[in-house]
């Protein structure tokens, strides 16, 4: 009889070779601690296709030519928490001084009177939707602006439902009475969003590691890149970091989930401070390539490449450890779940 989910454990080794797989294709890394997350996450998904054991299911995913495993696998390792006005004191900044600003030069050009905005890592849609919002707000007495806010994700699950645009509950709580009514319409207990929202933006799935792709992008004025790149090893912050510099258009802004930084990443850009809020300012002078990939030299929030599973070790947030650090801890799961599983036999009998 295969073996159920409760019942699969990961080997460090396989929890290894996944990590290494999944950072290689999407930059998210994995540290240490994740084994016991990633087990869970994996073990459903191979009781639904029946997949025995964990090294069948990375064959499953790595030999699948159409692709199809790979975004699952996506949609069960991603973290897609997110909800509407999220973080509202930088959502006041952009509102209230980046918008503004942006959109006072663009009058003064004289150009075609565009903006283009993009939602990068948008999960369930909240984030655009919110900036469609505060744009058709600021210009609900101006018309003839083409807006453009393109929101991309790597999970295909979580584009659904932000193309539905339905929401109920608590994603909501942040939007003020007045809002709900003139944007979303009530269906049962479901918000909708309406449709002069909902035809500013336009969902892409996208993986924020494909730099080729990423530079198709070009000329936008402002983007969001909240709360995704805290997945992200260095070296691929670092990249998309530089494709970020090169999409936006000049004096382009980018804001950053708030605790989040590009110390170590970045010195293309210049910080404008607001209150409760911190903007990156595409830089001209930044464009050495020296400044913007942070800097030169090797430094101890360096991320070592993720070449074997016996090398590479990253217990947190931009602090990745040496390899020997990495083995005793790996070490010191095994022992702690051998304890655990020792006296679950105990327990139970
Ligand atoms: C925590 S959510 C943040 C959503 C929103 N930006 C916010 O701040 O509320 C992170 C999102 O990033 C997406 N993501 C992670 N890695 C990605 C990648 N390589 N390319 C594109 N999206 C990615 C996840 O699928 C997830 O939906």
């Amino acid at each position: 009889m295969p073996s159920t989910g409760e019942q699969r454990t990961l080997s460090v080794e396989e929890f290894c070779t996944f990590r290494e797989y999944i950072h290689e294709k999407s930059g998210m890394y994995f540290g240490d601690n994740k084994l016991y997350l990633l087990q869970s996450r994996l073990a459903k998904r191979m009781d639904d296709l029946g997949v025995a054991t964990y090294r069948d299911y990375f064959y499953r995913v790595k030999y699948d030519t159409s692709h199809r495993e790979f975004d699952e696998l996506m949609n069960l390792v991603t973290t897609n928490e997110t909800y509407y006005f999220r973080n509202e004191p930088q959502l006041d900044a952009f509102a209230t001084a980046v918008l503004p600003e942006i959109l006072e030069a663009k009058r003064k050009m004289g150009g075609p009177k565009t903006l283009r905005i993009w939602s990068a890592g948008c999960s369930t849609g909240e984030e655009p939707y919110t900036l469609g919002i505060i744009i058709k707000e600021a210009l609900k007495s101006e018309p003839g602006w083409n807006v453009e806010i393109i929101a991309n994700d790597i999970s295909d699950k979580v584009l659904q439902k932000a193309r539905a645009g339905e929401y109920e509950g608590t994603t909501l709580r942040y939007v003020k009475p007045d809002k709900l009514t003139r944007y979303f319409d009530k269906n049962g207990e479901k918000f909708v969003i309406k449709r002069e929202i909902k035809a500013l933006v336009k969902f892409v799935q996208l993986n924020l590691n494909d730099t080729k792709k990423l530079s198709m992008y070009k000329n936008l004025d402002v983007i969001f890149c909240r709360n995704v790149m805290i997945y992200f090893s260095d070296d691929v912050k670092r990249k998309i970091v530089r494709a970020y510099y090169q999409a936006l258009a000049s004096g382009g802004q980018m804001l950053i989930g708030h605790s989040e930084t590009l110390h170590g990443i970045s010195k293309a850009f210049s910080l404008k401070y607001y209150k409760g809020a911190l903007v990156y300012v595409k830089d001209e002078g930044g464009k050495d390539e020296e400044k913007i990939s942070g800097s030169s030299r090797r430094t101890s929030t360096q991320v070592p490449r993720v070449a074997s599973s016996r090398a590479v070790s990253k217990t947190g947030a931009g602090e990745p450890s040496g390899a020997t650090k990495a083995l005793e801890l790996l070490k010191k799961i095994k022992a702690r779940r051998e304890a655990q599983e020792a006296l679950a036999g105990k327990v139970g009998g």
